[in-house]
């Protein structure tokens, strides 16, 4: 199944369309002049972009360093953003297929139990608070939106997160050092600990994120910009 999706692009280039098999930004001309990479030590993924791209974005004003892709895939869907400005260091995105969680909702105690696998403590009691509160229909996009958001952020880092068993790469986070703080509408990220230091280190100063529900899709955007 060719699976793609369209890009919010605004680098100059016409038609970006990533396909999922290979993996190459597509139009006719395009595929020659930009290839998707991902960065052997990290997993991030950036564009590679050939002298001849690399001069014709410098003629239009265009930074190349400046373009950010980021994808993520679920349930069937490649979700594919690229996003160009002179401010961007990071951008993430996160897609949550919500059946895949909904159909074990229904376990006693299964959305918390999965909530405390990557919640921190104030993101637990915020949890459980918006749980009491919420429609029992709304309890699986509760938890996703936390784990999404959290993903999200650690792509835009660049880094990813650490998995369990001492599972993942080295620049991986922790989960717990980057918390999400939202009343579920805005959102207000914290990066903390080995999440801050890649946020310094990234020159970050701003952060942004939101998110959409399109169907049984839960999509989060996180864009980090420098501090000017
Ligand atoms: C990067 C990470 C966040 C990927 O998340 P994921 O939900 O597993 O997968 P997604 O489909 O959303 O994203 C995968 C894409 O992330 C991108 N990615 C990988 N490492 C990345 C990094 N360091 N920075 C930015 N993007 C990265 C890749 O392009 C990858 O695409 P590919 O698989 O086609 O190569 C991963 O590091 C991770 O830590 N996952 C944690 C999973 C987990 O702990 N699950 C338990 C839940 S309690």
């Amino acid at each position: 199944m060719r699976k793609q999706a369209a890009a919010a692009a605004n680098i100059g280039l016409h038609s970006l369309i990533a396909s999922a098999d290979s993996r190459v930004l597509g139009g006719d001309r395009v595929a020659d002049l930009v290839r998707w990479k991902n960065n052997a030590n990290t997993g991030r993924p950036f564009l590679e972009w050939s002298d001849l791209s690399t001069n014709e974005a410098i003629a239009v004003g265009l930074e190349p360093f400046r373009t950010h892709v980021s994808n993520s895939h679920d349930g069937g869907l490649q979700t594919v953003v690229v996003a160009h400005d002179e401010t961007l260091v990071g951008i993430g995105i996160d897609t949550v297929y919500l059946p895949r969680i909904a159909k074990r909702a229904n376990r006693p105690g299964y959305l918390l139990r999965l909530a405390s696998m990557f919640a921190s403590p104030i993101e637990l009691d915020q949890i459980r608070s918006h749980l009491l509160i919420s429609d029992e229909a709304d309890h699986t996009f509760v938890i996703a939106l936390y784990f999404s958001l959290m993903e999200a952020a650690s792509k835009a880092l660049g880094v990813g997160l650490r998995m369990g068993l001492g599972m993942g790469r080295s620049a991986s986070v922790p989960k717990r050092s980057i918390e999400v703080d939202t009343d579920l509408q805005c959102v207000c990220i914290r990066f903390l600990g080995p999440a801050r230091d890649a946020y310094d280190r990234c020159r970050a100063g701003t952060t942004k994120a939101v998110w959409s529900v399109d169907g049984d899709y839960l999509m989060s955007l996180v864009v980090l910009q420098d501090c000017r």
